[in-house]
């Protein structure tokens, strides 16, 4: 059986909800904490087996080229002033030479164009997609919780979470089958439902194992929901011809495409660290 060696990254959003930040700087550097969105994602990918990464960029987007490489003049600069510490930070999480791909998505047609550019570096074999604005606080890496579960189901897996009804035009919103609390069968996907449409208020997180079959639907380009080439409408062709779950992850999930999810996501991650969490937690108090 085909192990999950590669991850897309689509980093070539507009991320409007984020204008003016996201003028000049891609949303998936904002930082939470002290670490930006993307960087959680690739560490999240890597702690799960992955070894090819594949970034979908766009316009402005360099800075994610520039943050997953060798900055020499800072690290020369780090080195003569005696910062070790902080030297090693910088290059401990760097992936090696030849494990990052970069491809561009010359215009921001949707999220399932974004991933289509990738079909090239993917080839046929099951591949990841990780979502960097769906950031998740676990014990266990999401993407590590599917891939762990994934040779038990096979086929296609998206990470899935309940969400408030009135929200579920916001989401791809699974009709669930058979469910064990953890995995649910899939029998159907709608994208962006209005509450008194959808299915079920079971929705798909930023998280997916999919079978490169998808990329002979994203073929078609075909536009759907807010007139954008979605992710979705390639995965329902899917259901019926090979196994599909949702899969209901362990832990926490931010919506970081989100003003409000975002600013929650930072009060989240200083309260778990060790560091940081006694002095956030006075910090909250006060404005409690
Ligand atoms: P979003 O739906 O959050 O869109 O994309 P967005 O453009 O980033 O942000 P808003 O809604 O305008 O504020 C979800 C993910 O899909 C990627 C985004 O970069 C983000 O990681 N994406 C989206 C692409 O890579 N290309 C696209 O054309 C659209």
């Amino acid at each position: 059986m085909a192990r999950v060696r590669k991850a897309i990254f689509p980093v070539g959003g507009l991320g409007t909800r984020f204008l003016p930040a996201t003028k000049a700087m891609p949303k998936e550097m904002l930082p939470v904490v002290d670490k930006p969105l993307i960087q959680y994602a690739v560490e999240e990918a890597r702690a799960a087996g992955i070894e090819q990464l594949i970034f979908v960029t766009g316009r402005d987007k360099t800075t994610i080229e520039d943050h997953f490489d060798h900055s020499f003049e800072l690290e020369n600069t780090l080195e003569t002033r005696g910062k070790t510490a902080e030297l090693a930070t910088l290059r401990e999480w760097l992936p090696p030479p030849g494990d990052v791909a970069y491809t561009r998505q010359q215009a921001p047609l949707g999220l399932g164009h974004a991933v289509w550019c990738a079909r090239d570096l993917v080839g046929n074999e099951p591949f990841a997609v990780l979502l960097a604005d769906d950031l998740i606080l676990s014990k266990t890496p999401c993407l590590k919780q599917m891939i762990d579960i994934y040779p038990e189901v096979r086929g296609n897996i998206v990470a899935a979470m309940e969400v408030p009804k009135a929200h579920t035009s916001r989401y791809g919103i699974l009709s669930p089958g058979r469910d064990d609390g953890r995995l649910v069968q899939v029998r159907g996907l709608v994208e962006k439902p209005k509450p008194d449409e959808a299915p079920s208020n079971l929705a798909v997180i930023g998280r997916y194992i999919l079978e490169p079959a998808v990329f002979d639907h994203l073929d078609k380009k075909k536009k759907g929901a807010g007139g954008e080439i979605q992710l979705t409408d390639s995965l329902i062709p899917l259901i019926g011809q090979s196994p599909f779950h949702g899969y209901r992850f362990e832990g926490q999930r931010f919506d970081c495409g989100d003003k409000i999810g975002f600013f929650e996501a930072q009060i989240a991650f200083a309260l778990e660290r060790a560091d940081l969490g006694p002095a956030a937690r006075e910090v909250v108090k006060r404005y409690s």
